[in-house]
């Protein structure tokens, strides 16, 4: 991909844009972190403490409807005892990811963008759980951070998303392939370009590359299938951001859960028909999670 026309189209367009934010400090610390064994707790405690606005919404976000705890969490180093590591590394980098785009106004409204973003999330790490994949976490990281090439769309080229969403809405195409048709390029592709910039980790490009053709991934397939199967999920349950999309599937024929079928001895324990409607559940679960970090920021 990277020398292909739609992957210069992308940079291109992400070299020019002036003002493009960059990850907070703690969040690409923390992304790095995760693939080592050896961190402690009050490192991350410390790191999390360096940024109020961080730490205030870490707290926000510990005490949600998602998380549950039985008393109100008041402090970091208790958000930390009662959720355990691998939770709070997924809430810090959920945070400083809503954080870079906080004060933007885009074509959608970046609230049903996290709806979408926390739901791929939530159910990427179901799908993980189920099919025995063992990086759950990442799965979540993943999920949450697959889109991030959308809200570029959203904030530097209103219009031509606007464009998109209309054409979506007339005509049965998927959303990349208006994406294509009318800027020559994809939110993957410009995802990607934002992704190394902000020095992701190789998986999570990955992801963000290919996460509409899973089987293009050179490393990690079955992670890149996770969030495939988990957008379409998603997508058929209303958690979008705004275009209807041609989203009937039929899942046997979809690419994420050849792939899952191909690597999962495990495969017969996912009932994915069962699962589509036990997400119905969890859906107004994740509006109220969003609705609930979204108010009084
Ligand atoms: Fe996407
Ligand atoms: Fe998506």
């Amino acid at each position: 991909m990277e020398n292909s026309p739609m992957m210069q189209k992308a940079q291109a367009l992400v070299r020019d844009c002036v003002d493009l934010p960059t990850i907070p400090t703690v969040a690409a610390k923390i992304l790095k972190l995760l693939n080592s064994f050896d961190a402690e707790m009050d490192t991350i405690v410390d790191m999390i403490l360096s940024d109020q606005v961080l730490a205030a919404r870490v707290i926000k976000m510990v005490n949600s409807p998602l998380y549950r705890p039985r008393h109100e969490i008041n402090s970091v180093r208790h958000a930390l005892t009662y959720l355990g590591f691998r939770h709070i590394r997924e809430i810090v980098m959920t945070c400083s990811i809503i954080d870079v785009f906080r004060d933007k106004n885009g074509a959608f409204d970046i609230k049903t963008f996290w709806e979408h973003s926390l739901g791929v999330g939530i159910v990427a790490r179901i799908i993980a759980q189920r099919i025995r994949f063992p990086e759950i976490e990442k799965a979540y990281l993943a999920g949450i951070v697959h889109d991030i090439g959308e809200v570029f769309l959203s904030y530097y080229m209103k219009e031509t998303l606007q464009e998109i969403l209309d054409l979506i809405a007339s005509e049965p195409l998927r959303w990349i392939a208006s994406e294509e048709r009318l800027i020559g390029t994809t939110h993957c592709h410009i995802g990607l370009c934002i992704a190394n910039k902000w020095n992701f980790p190789q998986e999570y490009c990955e992801v963000i590359e290919h996460h509409h053709a899973p089987r293009e991934a050179p490393l990690e397939p079955l992670l890149a299938a996770i969030i495939n199967l988990a957008d379409l999920f998603c997508s058929v349950r209303g958690l979008d951001y705004g275009g209807r999309e041609w989203i009937s599937f039929n899942l046997a024929e979809e690419e994420g859960w050849r792939i899952i079928e191909d690597f999962t001895p495990n495969r017969l324990n996912f009932d994915a028909e069962k699962f589509c409607f036990e997400l119905d559940d969890r859906v107004p679960e994740i509006r109220e999670m969003v609705t609930y970090i979204f108010v009084g920021t």
